[in-house]
C-alpha cells in the first residue's frame, strides 16, 4: 500500500479485531490487522500513526497468554488498548490485573469523570459494551481513571505522561452508542490522521497500481456473478480495457437470467472480451443420479476447474489470473508475515483455481472488507443489484436442489426462486436480510387443485440474518410477504403445491440445506 496514515491493530484473538478495523477504515483511515507479537522495532519500521491492541479470550496474567513487547509503549506511537489490550497496556505500566466479583457481559452505562480528548464530544454519561471477566484493579499511579462504570472503576484510562489510552468496552460493536465518535477522535485527534483515505481514490490507485503490474499483458479473469469478481472485473477494464478477457462458466446450475445479466454487463456495458461457456450438459451429465451433497460438490469442483482451464489455455497470449480474493481471506489465510495466525478457514471456496494453471496472481481487492468491495462496485458502475446481491454458493443450485438433479426441478427452484427474490424487493425486505433463497425437497405431498388431486414437490423459503455467517438467526418474514410468495409459487409455479417457511438459525442448523 501507499504511504498514507495508518492505525495497526494488533490482534489478540478477539472475535472482534476484524471488525475494530473496519471501524477504523469507516472514519477514512486506513487501518491494518497485524499479528500481536510484532517486535517495536518491526513497528517503528511500518510507521504507524496510531496502534490498538484488540481484546483477547485469555487472562493476561494466564500461562501462555498472548503478550506484546513493552518497547512499543516507549515509541510515543499514540495506544489505544480495548479491554485484554487495555489490561497489557496497564499491566505493562505498573497496574494489577485481577478476575472481577463476576463476568461483566452486556450493556453497561459510563459515566465519564475527567475531561480528556479520547471522549471529546461525547456526553457525560453514554452506554457502552461490556465483555469481560478481568479488570484492572489498582491502577498505577502513572494512569487518571478517566471514566466509570457500576461495577468497573476504571472503565477507561489515560496515561498521564504517555499517549496510552484504555478502554475496558468495545467501542467496535454498535452497543456501544457513540464507539464510533470514540475511535474517530482516537485516530483523528490524538494520532493525528488526516481521514483522507476514500474509495474513489483507491480505485484510482488501484487502477494506477495495475496498469504498472500488467504493462501490456493480458489478464483472465474468472466471472461467478458475484459482487467480488464482478468488482474485479470492472476495476481491471478500467485499468487495462482491452488487455482484459472474463471467463464465465454456464454450469446449468445459476439462478434465472444469471447468464443473462453477466452477458448484459460484462459483454455490453463493460465491453470485456467475454468467454461465456456453455457446459450445462457436461455438469448435468456428471451430476445425474448422484445425491450426496459432497459428492455434488466435490464433482461441481473438478468439472469447473477443468472446463476454465480449458477456456483459458484457448486465451493464447495471457499471462496473470484475477481473482476476487479479499482482506478477511487474506487474514485467516495467514498468507502475510506481519498478519495475524492463520485461523481455521471458515469459508468455502469451491472453484479456487489450481496453481497449475501458471498465470501469475492478481489479487486486486486483498486489502479491502466486503463492504468496502460494494463501494468500489457502486463507484464503478456496477448496477445496485449486483452489488447488493446477496451471496451465491460455487455448487450454485445444487446444493438447493436436495437429493438426485434434473432439470426438470431446476427449472422449477428456478422459477420459485425468482418469485421470492422479487418479491422481497418489492416488499423492500431485500437489503434487510442477508440471504434468501428457494430450496426444493426432493419428495412429494399431496394438494387440491380445482377438483383434482395433486402430488408435488415443496418449496422451502430460507431468510436468514447475520453478520459474518457463521452464526444466522431466521429472519421473521412478515406474514404478507409470506402470504404473496407462497401463493403466486402455488399459483404460477408448475409442479409445487406446497410452500414452506424455514424457521430454523445457524446453529444447530446450516444456511444452506446442503
Ligand atoms: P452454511 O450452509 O455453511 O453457509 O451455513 C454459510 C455460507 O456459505 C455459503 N456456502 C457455500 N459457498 N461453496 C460456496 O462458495 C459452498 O460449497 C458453500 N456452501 C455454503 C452459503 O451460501 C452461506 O452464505
Amino acid at each position: 500500500m501507499a504511504t498514507e496514515d495508518r492505525v495497526l491493530v494488533l490482534d489478540f484473538g478477539s472475535q472482534t479485531a476484524q471488525l475494530i478495523a473496519r471501524r477504523v477504515r469507516e472514519q477514512h483511515v486506513f487501518c491494518q490487522l497485524v499479528r500481536h507479537d510484532l517486535t517495536a522495532d518491526r513497528i517503528r519500521e511500518l510507521s504507524p500513526k496510531g496502534l490498538i491492541l484488540s481484546g483477547g479470550p485469555m487472562s493476561v496474567y494466564g500461562e501462555g497468554s498472548p503478550q506484546v513487547d513493552p518497547e512499543i509503549f516507549e515509541l510515543g506511537i499514540p495506544v489505544l488498548g480495548i479491554c485484554y489490550g487495555m489490561q497489557l497496556a496497564c499491566r505493562s505500566q505498573g497496574s494489577d490485573v485481577a478476575a472481577g466479583e463476576s463476568r461483566e457481559f452486556g450493556r453497561a452505562m459510563c459515566q465519564v469523570n475527567i475531561e480528556n480528548p479520547l471522549f471529546f464530544g461525547i456526553p457525560a454519561e453514554t452506554q457502552v459494551w461490556m465483555s469481560h471477566g478481568d479488570q484492572v484493579r489498582d491502577l498505577s499511579e502513572h494512569f487518571n481513571s478517566i471514566a466509570t462504570t457500576e461495577t468497573c472503576p476504571h472503565a477507561a484510562v489515560q496515561h498521564k505522561s504517555k499517549p496510552i489510552y484504555g478502554l475496558q468496552f468495545h467501542p467496535e460493536v454498535t452497543h456501544t452508542t457513540l464507539g464510533g465518535q470514540l475511535l474517530r477522535n482516537f485516530v483523528r485527534d490524538i494520532c493525528g490522521c488526516e481521514g483522507t483515505w476514500e474509495i474513489s481514490s483507491l480505485i484510482e490507485r488501484e487502477i494506477e497500481q495495475v496498469r504498472e503490474r500488467v504493462g501490456n499483458k493480458r489478464v483472465i479473469c474468472g466471472l461467478s456473478g458475484g459482487v467480488d469478481s464482478s468488482v474485479v472485473a470492472a476495476l481491471l477494464y478500467r485499468a487495462i480495457g482491452s488487455q482484459l478477457s472474463c471467463i464465465f462458466v454456464d454450469n446449468g446450475l445459476l439462478r434465472k437470467g444469471e447468464a443473462e445479466e453477466v452477458r448484459r454487463e460484462f459483454g455490453s456495458h463493460f465491453k470485456t472480451d467475454l468467454h461465456v461457456v456453455d457446459a450445462r450438459d457436461r455438469f448435468l451429465g456428471e451430476l445425474a443420479g448422484v445425491s450426496d451433497p459432497q459428492v455434488k460438490r466435490k464433482i461441481i469442483g473438478r468439472v469447473f476447474i477443468d472446463v476454465f482451464k480449458h477456456e483459458a489455455k484457448s486465451i493464447e497470449d495471457a499471462h496473470f489470473l484475477a481473482q476476487g480474493t479479499l482482506y478477511p481471506d487474506v487474514i485467516e489465510s495467514g498468507a502475510n508475515p506481519d498478519g495475524p495466525a492463520a485461523t481455521i478457514k471458515s469459508h468455502h471456496n469451491v472453484g479456487g483455481l489450481p496453481e497449475e494453471l501458471g498465470f501469475e496472481l492478481i489479487e486486486p481487492l486483498r486489502d479491502f472488507f466486503k463492504d468496502e468491495v460494494r463501494k468500489m462496485g457502486a463507484a464503478l458502475g456496477l448496477p445496485d443489484q449486483l452489488v447488493w446481491r446477496h451471496p451465491f454458493p460455487g455448487p450454485g443450485l445444487a446444493v438447493r436442489c436436495l437429493g438426485e438433479i434434473t432439470e426438470e426441478k431446476l427449472a422449477i427452484l428456478r422459477e420459485a426462486d425468482a418469485i421470492l427474490i422479487e418479491e422481497l424487493h418489492r416488499a423492500n425486505l431485500y437489503n434487510e436480510i442477508r440471504q434468501a433463497f428457494a430450496a426444493l425437497l426432493p419428495i412429494q405431498s399431496v394438494g387440491v387443485m380445482g377438483d383434482a388431486r395433486t402430488y408435488e414437490f415443496p418449496i422451502v423459503i430460507r431468510a436468514v440474518t447475520t453478520d459474518d455467517f457463521m452464526t444466522a438467526d431466521w429472519y421473521h418474514m412478515p406474514y404478507d410477504v409470506l402470504q404473496r410468495i407462497s401463493t403466486r409459487i402455488t399459483n404460477s409455479v408448475r409442479g409445487v403445491n406446497r410452500v414452506v417457511y424455514d424457521c430454523s438459525s445457524k446453529p444447530p442448523s446450516t444456511i444452506e440445506w446442503e
